[in-house]
């Protein structure tokens, strides 16, 4: 397989094509973005944690049922992946009030939530991601019904396999973003899992182990990567 010419580069991504068409090369960087790429700047090794990152959980989630872009990681910032094409959806899972949720309602964040929520933005950055719902999905035509109801399926059993999994190594998740794609007509869980698309707390001292960090200028970026690459990585 062969990395052929950059198809797209992202804020924390570039994706290249390869010989074959139906792959596609995503390599990490270590550029870091925050508030629609407002705040820039860099976090040491954070590419290849999510490198890994994404491909270990990519697994765990395929071994339990959860269809994803991930064929195999190549090198320790490139993974091969399915070429997929994106819908334009960022799925967030909330289990416990933070960031924007925390501030659209008025309260702290740190609450666990009665019921998991789900919420769904409109990719675009030159519109910052506008939230949006059902009917403005069916509407523009960001999906279909029979999309969105597996997209709302897989998003909560994703939340259910990964809750477990980071709890067993003593990881609250608090919330995260997910992306999905279609491949081959049909509906696969795609982009990246990562310190930089999920609120990761330590369970005993809710400390933040993930990009909020960066956000919020708090310091000890790249060492709670580190931490979290390490905890994810033993047993
Ligand atoms: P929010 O509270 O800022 O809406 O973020 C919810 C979750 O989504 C959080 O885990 C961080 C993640 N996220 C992304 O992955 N990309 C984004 O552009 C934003 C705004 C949030």
């Amino acid at each position: 397989m062969e990395k052929l010419e950059m198809l797209y580069e992202g804020k924390a991504k570039k994706v290249y094509k390869t010989n074959n068409d139906k792959q596609y090369i995503v390599d990490y960087k270590d550029d870091a973005t925050a508030f629609n790429g407002v705040k820039k700047g860099t976090i040491i090794g954070k590419g290849v944690v999510n490198n890994k990152m994404s491909a270990a959980l990519f697994s765990l989630l395929e071994e339990n049922g959860i269809p994803t872009h991930q064929i195999e990681l190549l090198s320790d910032r490139e993974s091969l992946v399915k070429a997929v094409t994106i819908l334009p959806l960022e799925v967030i899972v909330r289990n416990v009030s933070a960031g924007s949720l925390a501030q659209r309602l008025g309260i702290e964040e740190g609450i666990p939530m009665k019921e998991t929520v789900l919420e769904f933005s409109y990719k675009n950055d030159d519109l910052g991601d506008p939230m949006i719902n059902d009917y403005h999905i069916f509407a523009m035509e960001f999906a279909t019904r029979e999309q969105l109801d597996l997209v709302k399926k897989y998003a909560l059993k994703v939340n259910e396999i990964l809750s477990k999994f980071f709890l067993e190594r003593n990881i609250k998740l608090i919330d995260f973003k997910l992306e999905f794609g279609l491949y081959d007509g049909q509906v696969i869980l795609a982009d990246e899992i990562s310190p930089d698309t999920c609120r990761l707390w330590d369970a005993e001292t809710n400390k933040k182990l993930d990009k909020d960090r960066f956000r919020r200028d708090m310091g000890g970026v790249e060492e709670v990567y580190q931490e979290v690459l390490n905890r994810i990585s033993k047993k």
